[in-house]
């Protein structure tokens, strides 16, 4: 018997479902590389103590996070931002946002807000993705 038949066959008996699948998988697995909100939003608890996401978010000891990502730093009306931000405009990127949180002084230098603590890679990433959900008004991001 050929290839070829066999794999008409295999189609004929639905395997190209099988592939239709393994395609769903591969795009939801990268997906999931860049992280997972409902992760992140445990892992937020460790910056929750000073900063708010969503509808009603204020500023506290450090500014509002909502649209986070494309942002330039120290940009956020009514709260008092030191040089360290407002002067370095930073965009808020994956790259930029992870390696703060890793290391504000290391990366802002001056900056006030203190290291959060270690935060594994895994955990980096969860945290942006949830971030990456609240718009700059708070509600869900498109
Ligand atoms: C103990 C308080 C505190 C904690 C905890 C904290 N931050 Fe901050 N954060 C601040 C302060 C204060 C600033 C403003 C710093 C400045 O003006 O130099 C700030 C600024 C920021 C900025 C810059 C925002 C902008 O508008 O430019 C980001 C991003 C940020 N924090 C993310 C986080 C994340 C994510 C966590 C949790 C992993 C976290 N912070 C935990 C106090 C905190």
């Amino acid at each position: 018997m050929t290839n070829e038949r066999n794999s008409a066959r295999w189609l004929q008996r639905g395997g190209w479902r099988g592939v239709a699948c393994l395609a769903v998988l591969l795009v939801a697995g990268a997906a999931q590389a860049d992280g997972d909100p409902a992760a992140g939003k445990r892992v937020f608890a460790r910056c929750q103590s000073c900063h708010q996401v969503g509808p009603s978010a204020r500023n506290l000891v450090g500014p509002e996070l909502n649209g986070l990502i494309g942002r330039t730093s120290g940009t956020v009306a009514g709260y008092a931002y030191s040089p360290a931000l407002t002067d370095a405009g930073i965009v808020w990127d994956r790259d930029a946002i992870a390696a703060f949180v890793k290391n504000p002084q290391g990366f802002a230098k001056g900056t006030r807000m203190a290291s959060p603590g270690p935060l594994k890679p895994a955990d980096v990433d969860n945290l942006i993705a949830y971030l990456a959900t609240f718009a700059a008004d708070g509600g869900a991001a498109q």
